[in-house]
Parts: structure tokens; sequence; C-alpha cells
């Protein structure tokens, strides 16, 4: 069954806190990115998890090895449940993330983080990718990285939903797929400016193990009523 994450995208740490107490109890995690890290810093995300809220630090590492290896070490002292990096970073850069994350964790005394992989980001498309020099279709590139990742010992990806299905049978059941792009049915109408979407009970069937959704929530007159109803219908995508 697929667990549902908010993507916690707001302007202020009292925001997303006032969110993330709203949401409690209907949503299994809060996603916060960049923006809100930057703004609010660890002691943002520290405050969540102190009060056993699962925090999805999205911010997606691509470094050298070493680098990156310091910055989850980091992630993994401010609680985070879940954090991310590249997969095109190459496996070196992957596995250097994962020992980080099982390594600090051990040290802290605490259960270590699922570390995921970004395989494409969904505003690339084709012509992105070519520019970039990668020739493969776009998709064969998603799956080949989600491969790569798993070999690298990392416990899923985020991946938009029209790629879910394959990349759950290349990597098996037990591979985290976090999916993102969620629209339609009981998530609205209103795309914003996501392309590849699909509704909340169909990426529960495509095999998502997370959805991550924010504005149909965090921009709803009701965000608990929202996130209800999404719940709700994941549940009847079993
Ligand atoms: O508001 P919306 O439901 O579109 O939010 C989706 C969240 O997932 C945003 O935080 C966005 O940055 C993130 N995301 C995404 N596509 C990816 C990776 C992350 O939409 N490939």
């Amino acid at each position: 069954m697929g667990q549902l994450l908010v993507a916690l995208d707001v302007e202020s740490g009292h925001r997303a806190l006032e969110l993330a107490s709203t949401l409690h109890g209907v949503v299994d995690g809060v996603k916060i990115g960049s923006r809100l890290f930057t703004l609010e810093g660890p002691a943002l995300v520290r405050r969540l998890t102190d009060e056993g809220t699962r925090v999805f630090l999205d911010l997606k590492f691509h470094d050298i090895p070493n680098t990156v290896a310091q910055a989850v070490g980091a992630a993994v002292a401010t609680g985070a449940w879940m954090v991310n990096v590249h997969a095109s970073g190459g496996i070196p850069m992957m596995q250097a993330a994962a020992r980080a994350a099982a390594e600090t964790s051990a040290r802290l005394g605490q259960s270590r983080p699922l570390v995921i992989a970004v395989t494409v980001l969904t505003s690339m498309d084709e012509n992105t990718l070519r520019a970039g020099g990668v020739e493969r279709p776009l998709f064969d590139h998603v799956v080949a990285l989600a491969r790569m990742a798993q070999q690298a010992g990392l416990d899923g990806v985020v991946a938009s939903p029209q790629e879910t299905a394959a990349i759950r049978s290349a990597c098996g059941p037990d591979f985290a797929i976090v999916t993102p792009g969620i629209r339609g049915a009981s998530a609205g109408s209103e795309k914003n400016d996501q392309a590849r979407t699909m509704g909340p009970a169909e990426a529960v069937k495509a095999g998502a193990s997370y959805l991550v959704v924010g504005r149909p929530i965090i921009a709803a007159s009701d965000p608990r009523g929202a996130a209800e109803r999404i719940a709700d219908e994941m549940k009847a995508g079993v």
C-alpha cells in the first residue's frame, strides 16, 4: 500500500509547522525541499523529527563522493527519515551516500534513513537529455538509473508516475519508489507545472511506495480534508 507524503513547499517554518500539525495523523510524512531548508535550516527539521514526524529531506545532493557522504552525514544528524541524491552522480557517489547514512546513524544510535536517488527530473524531456549527451530514450535512461541506484545499495528512487511500473518490474518489490506528479481524481484537476501526472489510486496500482503531494493539499482551502480524500483514494487503489 502506498503512503502519502506532503511537500511542505511553503515560505516559512511557521507555516510548515502549522501545516504539519493540521495534517498530523492523515499524512505519513512531510517533505522539506531546498527552499524551506535554505530559509529555516536544520533546526526546523530537528523540531519536526523530535515531535516524531517523518521528514523526507529532499536536498538532492550531487557532488564528489566525499562531499556527498559528508552532506548525508549532516542530514542524518537532523533525524531525517529519508534523504536523496542524484543517480547521475554515479555509483561511487551513491555508494558513499549509503555508507555515510549507515555509519552516521550507527554512531548516533539512530535508525538509518532511507537513501533514495532522483532519476531524471520531471522538468526534463528527451531534448534536454540529448543536449546533455544522453542518446537513449528517456524512459530507458530512467530505468537504467534506477538499476544503478539499486546496484549501489540505495533503498529506492524518485520517479514520475509513468515510469513507476517499469521500475517496479526492473527493481523488484522491495525497492522504494517515490512518486510526485500526482494529479487528477481526488488530487484535483489543476496540473500547475506538472506534465506527466497520474491520479493517487492509479499511482498506487502502478507500484508507487510513496506519493508526494504538494499543492493539491497545501493550497487547498481545507488541507486536512484534501489529504483525507487523497489517502482514501490511495486505499481504494490497493
Ligand atoms: O505541488 P506538487 O504536488 O506538484 O509538488 C510536488 C513536489 O515534488 C514538489 O516539492 C516538487 O519539487 C517535487 N518533485 C517533483 N518532481 C520531481 C522531483 C520532486 O515534482 N521529479
